[in-house]
């Protein structure tokens, strides 16, 4: 199930039902954290409102209005993970028949991911105002079980931390005050057989990231 997880980045518009989502939800609050504060707050976001939402981070996009919760840098990128970057961003450009200077077909592809990719759903996932890294790696625990969660029960997902460049956005509309956005989660069905959604991406070899000491 680890391995048939993948993110799905064109989906039908297709409701889940209500009971299969608390169940999902449900799970995911399963995750593991720190001292078992479970740190995190889940804005499960859906129909009229989803809509409302797209809008709002299709209007934030165009104005270029960014209010980043957690700060992003390009240079927190050592060398190889540039590389596996570059390499997945290939793999996914290739899938979509964006070529690598086609600015406003790739500008085109991020406004589409703020319309979830066509997914009738979005959570968005939120650390408390002042969280550190110590908070993110619970909140984490939580994302991956939620995914997990989503795949058991035949529900493609795309984690997305771009949604985490428009807090104010997502807070405004939403009308919620606290929490800062770490990512969202586009989920609903996939269109299996999108070329976007079958991309061949691999993982480092387990050499390359694990030491076994003894
Ligand atoms: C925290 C996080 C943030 C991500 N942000 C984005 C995003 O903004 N847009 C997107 O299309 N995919 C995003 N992804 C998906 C990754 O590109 C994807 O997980 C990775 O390339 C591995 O592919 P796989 O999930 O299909 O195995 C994100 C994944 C994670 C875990």
């Amino acid at each position: 199930m680890i391995r048939s997880r993948r993110a799905a980045r064109s989906f039908r518009p297709d409701p889940v039902p209500g009971d299969t989502m608390r169940a999902i939800f449900s799970l995911a609050g399963a995750a593991p954290s720190n001292s078992n504060t479970q740190p995190w707050t889940v804005e499960v976001v859906s129909g009229a409102a989803r809509d409302r939402l797209s809008e709002a981070l299709l209007a934030a996009h165009a104005h270029g209005h960014l209010s980043v919760d957690f700060p992003y840098r390009d240079d927190l990128y050592s060398e190889v993970h540039q590389k596996r970057r570059k390499d997945f961003g290939e793999t996914m450009y290739t899938a979509l028949g964006i070529a690598r200077d086609d600015r406003a077909a790739r500008d085109a592809h991020n406004a589409e991911s703020l319309r979830f990719y066509g997914a009738p759903h979005v959570a968005l996932v939120c650390a408390p105002a002042n969280a550190d890294a110590r908070m993110a790696a619970d909140v984490g625990m939580y994302g991956q079980t939620l995914l997990l969660a989503m795949t058991a029960y035949g529900i493609a997902s795309c984690p997305q931390g771009l949604l985490g460049f428009y807090g104010n956005t997502i807070r405004e509309t939403l009308r919620i005050r606290d929490g800062k956005v770490l990512f969202g989660v586009s989920f609903g069905y996939a269109l299996d057989h999108a070329p976007v959604n079958n991309l061949a991406v691999t993982r480092a070899g387990l050499d390359e990231t694990t030491r076994f000491h003894a």
